[in-house]
């Protein structure tokens, strides 16, 4: 049987640079616009109650993968992580197994990177500061990810000082409350998604938010009358329908189908990003296979070249 490599937590967030992992997330985005890159529905199974799973497949290129990953809310009081999983990475010629790496790190980079690529595409173009609502594993991933690209200083509020204070040591940043964070020019949510912490109220004339936490049924982070005071994109409508930031406007009947305009028709310059600088945009990120795809096709180059260092096992 073939060899298996297994890329741990450490070793995948030390192969991708958060520039490398906007360039690939970005390229993933227009791969799967093109329809050169498949990806079906996220599959999500229950374990009540205590958390679920999902299945996250996608196919293009030479690769395809399935991620194995979970959202666990009670786990931490345990010491358990929230989030864990592989992602299993295969040859679409064979269907032959070649990797196994970890899931929580791909998602980080991927979804620290898709905060990059929306802003590009959808922030002012003098658009400069950040607020960070939500330090988390994922948040610095944003915050780090959007440094790369030319974007600070910052602003990184999280209920965990600890937290808020460690991103903002790291990136030079300052940390500050919601109201100091949602003052800046970009601003990325990405807490649990258990409360609202965008309203309409906090909304400003220009402003571009990455809504990044709301990943599943019943989570949201802005107020409806928020997200119906914006204009809208998603990574992909389905997802951003039925568990994302829009499905609460969505299933209230005040926002369709027509009225959302995903990224990746804005990268590939098939639709009109921001109509002017006083718009306010919100991109609804629901988290997409295609994005791992991204990361791991670009791990798997250096792999490759001979580039990192991993583990092989037998089946
Ligand atoms: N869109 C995507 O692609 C994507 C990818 C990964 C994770 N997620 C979602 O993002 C969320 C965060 O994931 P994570 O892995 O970073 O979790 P995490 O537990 O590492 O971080 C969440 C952070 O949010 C903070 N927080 C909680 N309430 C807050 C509030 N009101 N204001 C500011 N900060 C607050 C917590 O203290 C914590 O530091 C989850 O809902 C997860 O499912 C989305």
């Amino acid at each position: 049987m073939p060899e298996l490599s297994v890329l741990s937590h450490a070793t995948v967030l030390a192969a991708v640079s958060p520039g490398s992992a906007i360039d690939a997330t970005r390229d993933a985005f227009l791969h799967h616009h093109r329809g050169d890159w498949v990806m079906p529905p996220k599959v999500y199974l229950e374990s009540p109650p205590h958390g679920d799973f999902r299945a996250m497949p996608a196919r293009g290129g030479a690769l395809a993968l399935l991620k194995w990953v979970t959202s666990f809310p009670g786990n931490p009081a345990d010491g358990l992580p929230t989030v864990s999983g592989v992602v299993c990475l295969s040859d679409t010629r064979t269907g032959v197994p070649l990797a196994l790496l970890d899931a929580p790190a791909v998602t980080a980079l991927r979804t620290g990177a898709v905060a990059a690529v929306a802003s590009r595409a959808l922030a002012r173009r003098d658009a400069r500061t950040v607020g960070i609502v939500g330090c988390g594993l994922n948040g610095a991933w944003a915050a780090r990810c959007l440094a790369a690209a030319g974007y600070g200083p910052g602003m990184c509020c999280d209920p965990r000082a600890a937290a808020a204070t460690a991103l903002a040591e790291e990136l030079g940043w300052r940390t500050g409350d919601r109201a100091a964070a949602l003052a800046c020019d970009i601003v990325c949510t990405i807490t649990p998604g258990a409360e609202i912490v965008v309203s309409e109220e906090d909304l400003r004339s220009g402003m571009h938010l990455n809504m990044l936490g709301a990943d599943g049924s019943g989570k949201a982070e802005a107020s409806v009358a928020a997200v119906l005071a914006c204009e809208l994109f998603c990574d992909e409508w389905e997802q951003a329908s039925h568990g994302g930031e829009l499905t609460g406007a969505v299933a209230g009947g005040h926002v369709t189908r027509e009225q959302v305009t995903t990224l990746g028709a804005v990268l590939a310059a098939e639709a009109a990003g921001r109509s002017d600088a006083d718009a306010i945009t919100l991109f609804d990120s629901t988290g997409l296979a295609i994005q791992d795809l991204g990361i791991v096709t670009a791990i798997w180059d250096r792999w490759q070249a001979g580039q990192i260092d991993a583990p092989e096992v037998g089946l």
